[in-house]
């Protein structure tokens, strides 16, 4: 075969955005769809750092944390508590629910748009509730790795490099002090018009991480290989070139020795 390496797969992104499974139809993958993977605690700026880098290398984004926060949605409305007991009950909600992202990162369940409804204190609460049983994650797994497609991904979470892709080329452990976390969710809130208070915002952030961090199924910690990135002081733009030097130094699409 003819090896062909594309140098900047976002140039198909407006004019032909189904062109990587058009020319996967004729070519074969000589290596895995690379991955990054960027994990960390709450509110350390994973998701806007992850939106980020996908846009510059034309990548998919996989937001993984708005899962959880489907599931504790889905299952509250469907008035399942949210117990060890339900846990099966509502891994199987989830399994039959609708989950939908669209190109304008709005998040859709069965149709309804919840993009806003998912991002309250309670249903972040509600997410670090379900994201405990064992179950639920099982339910999400397969769909988390189904994102996974030409030219590559971006996936944020709490378990991307340590449990859903293990064999990541990247892995970022993105992290800042809880103030200055709890600072930047309030002005996140604050923008989305919710309501918000510092001295809760910082209670619920510590009590999310400490649940994330002391569950036994795929606890929050880093990857034995991930690189460590504090963004307490930087801006989102260096932690953002940080990771695209990294991806260089990488060097993903060297060609084989
Ligand atoms: O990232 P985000 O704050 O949206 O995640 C909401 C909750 O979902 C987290 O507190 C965590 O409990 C859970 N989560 C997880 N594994 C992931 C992503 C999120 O357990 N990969």
């Amino acid at each position: 075969g003819l090896p062909v390496r594309i140098e900047d797969p976002k140039c198909v992104a407006k004019t032909f955005p189904d062109y990587f499974e058009a020319f996967f139809g004729v070519a074969q993958a000589s290596r895995p769809t690379p991955v990054i993977c960027i994990d960390g605690p709450t509110a350390s700026g994973k998701g806007t750092i992850a939106g980020l880098v996908a846009e510059r290398l034309g990548f998919a984004l996989l937001d993984s944390g708005a899962l959880y926060r489907i599931t504790g949605l889905a299952a509250s409305r469907a008035g399942i508590a949210l117990t060890e007991d339900n846990a099966p009950a509502i891994a199987e909600l989830i399994r039959r629910s609708r989950i939908g992202f669209t190109p304008d990162q709005r998040v859709l369940l069965d149709g309804e748009d919840i993009s806003l409804a998912i991002r309250t204190e309670d249903a972040s609460m509600n997410a670090s509730r379900v994201a405990v049983f064992p179950a639920v994650r099982e339910a999400l797994l397969q769909v988390q790795r189904d994102f996974r497609r030409l030219p590559g991904l971006v996936g944020d979470g709490r378990d991307m490099g340590t449990v859903i892709f293990p064999d990541a080329p990247l892995k970022v452990y993105l992290t800042a002090t809880a103030e200055c976390r709890a600072e930047r969710r309030y002005k996140q809130l604050i923008s989305k018009g919710l309501s918000a208070n510092m001295a809760d915002l910082l209670a619920d952030l510590q009590a999310r991480d400490a649940r994330d961090m002391n569950r036994a199924a795929a606890p929050l910690k880093p990857a034995e290989d991930a690189l460590h990135l504090d963004n307490s002081e930087g801006t989102i733009e260096q932690a953002v070139q940080q990771i695209l030097t990294w991806w260089e130094q990488r060097q993903p699409f060297a060609p084989r020795a």
